[in-house]
């Protein structure tokens, strides 16, 4: 896997930019101005997964085939320590997660946490470091085919698209299990797909299809499978080609509104729309359309 040299400068000059992650760590770390890092942090392999960049993707493979990408502290370990590692990384513009044919993930770990008491649960705040996946600055692409269920359900929808294939199954099956879920699946879910059907998902266990899933408002669409990795890939490798900030601005504008009631939301977002306005990017994206060529991006 080739670390990737960038040196894309960061001039970040409006204070709202302070408020957004991919922006407010390199004001952190020079006042206003900075310079990436040059290198990837990456390590040179993981346990439970494989990083790669494609393009300007970065892209994690689950890689627990046996258990069905079943996901122990160890693989969330990994997954975060990537995409922390491609969210700094200057030369990488979108993440896509992805697992295998058969199962995107089955789920949290059963064998691990099932003897597990209450009192370690607590302590260790059992599942609080997986939500670090939906704190990723750049655009999260999870490309699912199989079983998502569970946890790998929960995983997925931590992510700002889910693309699904034809094989793709959706479920939260806690219920049979004699718990609930929580890694957030009681919570996204409902916002996904509404209340009714949220709920007949958790306390039925039943799962969904991809077309249901689709229907339902869960995944952006449902391609063939073989076609997953390739239309998640150029998903992710167009959202790279444009301007950096004005993406990372897009993500936290529309994840807002999770937060927001509409009027806060509705402030919130023409508050960023006006800061980008002291962007480079906004005079060139503007420029190049009144000339009829292509935006030649500086992120910043
Ligand atoms: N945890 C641990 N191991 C798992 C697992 C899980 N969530 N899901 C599958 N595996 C393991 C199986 O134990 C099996 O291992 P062995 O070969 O060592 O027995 C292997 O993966 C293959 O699984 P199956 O033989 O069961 O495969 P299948 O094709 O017959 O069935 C399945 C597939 C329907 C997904 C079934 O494996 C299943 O129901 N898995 C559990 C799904 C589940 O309940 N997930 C929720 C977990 S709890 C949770 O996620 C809480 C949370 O909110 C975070």
């Amino acid at each position: 896997m080739a670390a990737v040299i960038s040196s894309c400068t960061l001039n970040v000059s409006f204070r709202c930019a302070t408020r957004m992650g991919y922006a407010a760590r390199r004001v952190a770390t020079n006042h206003g101005r900075s310079f990436s890092s040059a290198t990837s942090d990456l390590k040179p392999s993981y346990e439970y997964i494989l990083a790669e960049k494609n393009g300007s993707a970065g892209l994690i493979t689950l890689n627990r085939p046996k258990a069905l990408n079943a996901l122990c502290d160890g693989l969330l370990d990994d997954v975060i320590h990537a995409s922390r590692a491609f969210d700094k990384d200057d030369s990488v513009g979108a993440i896509v997660i992805t697992g295998s044919k058969k199962a995107f993930a089955a789920g949290a770990d059963i064998k691990e946490m099932s003897s597990r008491d209450y009192m370690q649960c607590y302590i260790n705040n059992q599942f609080e470091s997986w939500g670090d996946v939906a704190k990723i600055n750049k655009p999260t692409i999870a490309a699912i085919s199989g079983y998502a269920l569970g946890g790998g359900c929960e995983l997925a929808m931590m992510c700002d698209i889910m693309i699904a294939s034809e094989s793709a199954k959706f479920g939260q099956p806690e219920i049979t299990l004699g718990v609930i879920p929580g890694c957030g699946g009681t919570q996204r879910l409902i916002r996904a797909i509404g209340k009714a059907k949220a709920m007949e998902m958790v306390l039925s266990g039943n799962m969904i299809d991809a077309h249901q899933a689709e229907r339902d408002g869960l995944v952006c669409r449902v391609v063939p499978d073989d076609n997953l990795m390739e239309e998640a890939l150029k998903l992710a490798n167009k959202i790279s080609s444009f301007s950096r900030p004005a993406v990372a601005m897009a993500k936290e504008t529309v994840n807002s509104a999770y937060e927001l009631n509409l009027a806060e939301g509705l402030r919130f977002e023409r508050r960023i729309f006006h800061s980008m306005f002291s962007m480079e990017d906004q005079k060139e994206g503007m420029k190049a359309f009144i000339e009829k060529r292509p935006a030649e991006w500086k992120h910043k």
